[in-house]
């Protein structure tokens, strides 16, 4: 991948790597790959903003190696310390002992404890600035977005914002900047991004966003950690997040389920039927065909959820467990749901999926349909009603 200039001695040095399938172990799918960006800025003083994860090091420093003898760096700024974006640091660092790194508090503990080198980082808190000479950086501590250690870098003369992990999106592609891509394929993986990252933590992004907007810094270009690069319509983003760190949503109803002799199947494809009759859009889910990271992301876009399995061992499938695991865990807050779930002689999938919609902070239309074997016309019926309320509660 060729380096490219940003803005005049600003360059993309980073890395695309096309064949990422998972992210954070195999938590989060990354059907399109990811980049893992990184930009030079070359001044009377060098700096460089975030490197790349372990196995792009030696493209990282080919790229460099294309603009500046990487010896002649003198600041690395950390924006983030997790390794896909400190990686390597270690290398860089071999090559020019001297370089300084910058990162916050939190950052400087969590890349010692990652690389035990006993550097020395210069500490910055939110709006210390460093000159460069012609240009100066501004740091914006950013804590939880999405780490504790998470910061912004500011280009005040090119108004440029490095966000770092904020805004990304796990997408490899050949054009670096949002002009050079198709648009809506870039959104979907922003969304999904955020959906499986950036949940958590969405009172903060909103806080954030509107403590930048207050700040009045112009903002010409984003260019974030993963994916591409803002600079034709940097307020794409930026309103996609405004809407989605406040958690509004369409009116629409997810169904996921598995289901082990189809019973369960019947009752989501009841409830379904139901949703439909009122009118109301929604998503039916099979979880086990399903990548779990894509039902996430189309359960935040909606109002109500119905999460369905069948009993074992008086609990839910193991199936359908990192569903709602994440879900808990996303804190995928302020919807309608309803667990559903067929048994042959005793319960417990609905009251388990039940735990899981009150950990999320869901709210629950009811305490679900436990049925027994295969529902006949009548146990449809039913489901059909509870399908209606569901859809009735998101209008
Ligand atoms: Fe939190 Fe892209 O790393």
């Amino acid at each position: 991948m060729n380096v490219r200039e940003i803005a005049p001695n600003i360059y993309w040095v980073g890395v695309v790597d096309w064949d990422a399938r998972y992210f954070h172990g195999h938590a989060l799918s990354t059907h399109r790959g990811t980049t893992y960006n990184a930009y030079l800025i070359v001044d009377e003083k060098i700096a460089l903003v975030d490197t790349v994860y372990t196995p792009a090091t030696q493209k990282l420093l080919d790229n460099i190696r294309k603009i500046i003898d990487p010896a002649k760096i003198d600041y690395i700024i950390s924006n983030h310390s997790e390794v896909d974006h400190s990686g390597a640091l270690p290398a860089l660092m071999d090559l020019a002992p001297n370089a300084q790194i910058y990162c916050t508090k939190k950052g400087a503990e969590f890349l010692e404890a990652q690389f035990h080198r006993g550097w020395e980082y210069k500490i910055v808190k939110s709006f210390d600035e460093l000159s460069l000479g012609k240009r100066t950086l501004t740091f914006i501590e950013a804590p939880m977005l999405h780490w504790p250690d998470s910061m912004f870098t500011y280009i005040k003369e090119d108004a440029i914002l490095m966000p770092n992990d904020a805004f990304g999106q796990h997408y490899a592609s050949s054009g670096r900047f949002d002009d050079e891509v198709d648009v809506d394929e870039m959104m979907e993986e922003a969304s999904k991004y955020y959906a499986n990252i950036l949940t958590p933590f969405s009172s903060l992004v909103a806080k954030k966003l509107k403590e930048v907007a207050d700040l009045g810094l112009p903002i010409k270009m984003i260019c974030p950690s993963h994916g591409v690069m803002f600079r034709a319509n940097p307020g794409l983003i930026l309103e996609a997040y405004q809407r989605w760190s406040t958690q509004p949503a369409e009116d629409m109803v997810v169904i996921a389920y598995d289901t082990m002799w189809g019973s369960t199947r019947l009752m989501a494809e009841a409830i379904a039927s139901g949703v439909d009759e009122a009118g109301v859009r929604y998503k039916l889910f099979h979880i086990p065909v399903t990548d779990r990271n894509d039902i996430i992301t189309a359960i935040q876009a909606a109002k109500a959820v119905a999460i369905g399995s069948p009993t074992v061992n008086r609990s839910i499938l193991a199936t359908v467990s990192p569903l709602l695991e994440d879900l808990a865990g996303l804190k995928v807050k302020g919807k309608k749901a309803l667990a559903f779930g067929s048994d042959g002689w005793g319960g417990g999938a609905v009251a388990a999926i039940n735990g899981y919609l009150d950990k999320a902070g869901m709210e629950r239309i009811s305490d679900g349909a436990a049925m027994r074997w295969k529902p006949d016309a009548a146990a449809r019926e039913e489901l059909k009603q509870l399908g209606r309320q569901l859809a009735e509660s998101v209008k």
